[in-house]
This record gives C-alpha cells, sequence and structure tokens, in this order.
C-alpha cells in the first residue's frame, strides 16, 4: 500500500515509517517541519505540506494516489493547550478538517487516526477500556475526542473506514539508533531525565509525591514506540473488516510511578541522577493504566516491549547520540 503519513517527520511518524517500509509498503511524508524533522524522514518520501492550507492538501491527493493515511500530525502539549486553546482547535480540529475534506474529494476513505489516553479524563477505574467515559480535563485531550467524533460522523455520511487509536504514554526509540524523540521543549519524563543524564541543563523534578499511590507518584503506562506503530499497521490491515468507527486503547496494561521510571533510568544509565520532589503539575491524574484487551483480541496486537528497563534502554541509546 502507498500511505501518507501525515506528520511523518514526528517522533511517531517516523517509527511508524520504518516500520511500513520493512512490512513493505511505501510510506509519503507530510509534515510541515514545524515539529519535526528532516532527518527523521529516512523511509519514503518528503511533501513538505502544511495541511493548515486546503488548497495544498487538496493538491498533494490529487496528484498522487493513496491507499490510506495516518494522521499523526497535531499540538500535544497539554499545558500551552490551556494557555492557547485556539491554537489547538486549530492545528488539531480546523487542519484535520482540510485533511478530511481532501481525502473525500479525491476518494481516499482509509485513515488510522493519533488519538490519546487524555481522551478519559480524571479515571474511574484502575484499567481504562475504550467504555470508560470520556471528560477530557484539557483542550488537547477535547480536541481529540472532537476529532474522533468528526471521524464518526464521516463514516457514517460518507464511508470512511476509520480507526482511532488512544495512545497512553509513547516511549523509547527504535533499536538502529536512527531515530527516536526529540521535542522542543520536552516535558514527557523518559526524555527529560535522559537528556539530564546525558548532560543537558535541566532541572527535572519528580511533579509531586503526594498523590494515593504506592509511593506517592503518578502511575503511567509506557508503551514502545514500535509497539504503537505494530498496531497501526493491524490496524490499517483490518480496517476493512470492521463496521463503522472504531477505537482502541494502546498500552502495556502495567503502571510504573514516577518514581519507578527514575529508578530504571537510573540503573540503565549506571547513577544516580539525584532528582527532587517539586510541586504537583496542574490537570495530572494520579494513573493513567489502559486496557488494551480490545486491540488484542480485535487486531491480533501485543505489545513486543512489556519490560520498562528495556524501552528506557532502547530510549537512552538514542538520547547518547541524537541524530537530530
Ligand atoms: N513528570 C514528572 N517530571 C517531569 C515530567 C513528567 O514528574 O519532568 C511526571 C508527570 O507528572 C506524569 C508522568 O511523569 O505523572 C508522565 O508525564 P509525561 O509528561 O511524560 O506524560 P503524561 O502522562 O503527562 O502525558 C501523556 C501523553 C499526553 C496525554 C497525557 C494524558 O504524553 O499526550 O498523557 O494525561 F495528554
Amino acid at each position: 500500500m502507498r500511505i501518507l503519513v501525515v506528520g511523518g517527520a514526528g517522533y511517531i511518524g517516523a517509527h511508524m515509517c520504518k516500520f511500513l517500509s520493512e512490512h513493505g509498503h511505501e510510506p509519503v511524508v507530510c509534515d510541515n517541519l514545524s515539529t519535526g524533522h528532516r532527518a527523521a524522514v529516512r523511509w519514503g518520501s518528503l511533501s513538505e505540506t502544511d495541511i493548515g492550507n486546503p488548497e495544498a492538501i487538496d493538491l498533494l491527493l490529487g496528484s498522487i494516489r493513496f491507499d490510506a493515511v495516518m494522521h499523526f500530525a497535531a499540538a500535544s502539549l497539554v499545558g500551552e493547550s490551556v494557555a492557547d486553546p485556539l491554537k489547538y482547535y486549530r492545528s488539531n480540529i480546523a487542519n484535520t478538517v482540510n485533511l478530511l475534506d481532501a481525502m473525500r474529494r479525491h476518494g481516499v476513505r482509509r485513515l488510522v487516526f493519533s488519538s490519546t489516553a487524555a481522551v478519559y479524563g480524571e479515571p474511574k477505574a484502575n484499567l481504562i477500556d475504550e467504555r470508560h467515559p470520556t471528560s477530557p480535563l484539557n483542550p488537547y485531550g477535547r480536541t481529540k475526542r472532537v476529532i474522533e467524533q468528526m471521524l464518526q460522523d464521516c463514516v457514517s455520511a460518507y464511508g470512511f473506514k476509520a480507526v482511532a487509536l488512544r495512545y497512553f504514554n509513547a516511549a523509547g526509540a527504535d533499536p538502529s539508533g536512527l531515530i527516536g524523540e526529540h521535542h522542543e521543549p520536552e516535558t514527557h519524563l523518559i526524555p527529560r531525565l535522559l537528556r539530564r543524564a546525558a548532560g543537558d541543563d535541566l532541572d527535572v523534578r519528580i511533579f509531586g509525591d503526594d498523590y494515593d499511590t504506592i509511593d506517592g507518584t503518578c502511575v503511567r503506562d509506557y508503551i514502545h514506540v514500535n509497539d504503537l506503530a505494530d498496531a497501526h499497521l493491524r490496524a490499517l490491515q483490518t480496517l476493512d473488516l470492521l463496521p463503522g468507527f472504531q477505537v482502541f486503547n494502546l498500552g502495556n496494561g502495567a503502571g510504573y510511578t514516577v518514581r519507578q521510571v527514575v529508578s530504571a533510568v537510573e540503573s540503565v544509565i549506571g547513577r544516580p541522577l539525584g532528582i527532587q520532589v517539586g510541586a504537583r503539575r496542574a490537570g495530572d491524574p494520579k494513573a493513567l493504566v489502559a486496557s488494551s484487551v480490545r486491540a488484542r483480541e480485535v487486531l491480533g496486537w501485543s505489545p513486543q516491549w512489556t519490560d520498562l528497563t528495556a524501552i528506557v534502554e532502547s530510549a537512552w541509546r538514542w538520547h547518547q547520540k541524537p541524530a537530530y
């Protein structure tokens, strides 16, 4: 298949392109390089198209025939989304409308969409499955939920085939060391710890140790980026057989506290980092752990990277010698 990977120069998109090309497919990256990296596009060609420009995305879909679209492009910082919601409504919702419109006009009907655990909001269960109520706590989560609803409507109205994959905490890097995570600013726990370990001048603190968890710090479900890529390809391959619009959680089903992550990082790098405890970060739910039973049953997906230390090791390989 020839697949348009929107946001393919970003962290998860680049891993997707490698995975697609290793499985005999042809990725074509569409990325405006606002947060993506030209050097991350090593599998397939790059179209520097901004989906914020309806004519440009229309031209791209009119000039190349695609079997499907995978849509990773989004603004994704929770804090920024609270401070500047319109940026999120534009980058995430309005730009996705442009993309869907161009898909409809050019008869491209298959879409795999990157959604997030942030659509659930404050968890009401220890293990979150797809039936858990969606009540996002911030504009970022709300934009992703609105897009899911748009997709549902497009499936009903235009015969689209669409799947939303709700990621928990994406982590790790491809073992090749060719691609990895590079955000500016970096807000995520594992890359912040590893960048500090690699010598970056980052003040990394534990955001609160007074939560009601085993050690007082927040619990998250870390899932390797290559396992996410695997789930996307499976979703695409299953799409035509699935009725209507579908959502799947993607996580390992195991929660680790922030302190456990710090310990895993220290054991991988072989020395203590002296991380101090700071104040809570606004909007952090105390625990987010996925039930991915549905993805296992329907997509036949089973994460290969189930060990947190192995996930951190793969990321450490990247952060010691990032290629971009
Ligand atoms: N954390 C720290 N110190 C840091 C960075 C993070 O203690 O310097 C803590 C956070 O408070 C949280 C955990 O580490 O408890 C993980 O934080 P991340 O920022 O790495 O990830 P989040 O769980 O906040 O974010 C993820 C996804 C978002 C999604 C969000 C839903 O990356 O896309 O879950 O809450 F919106």
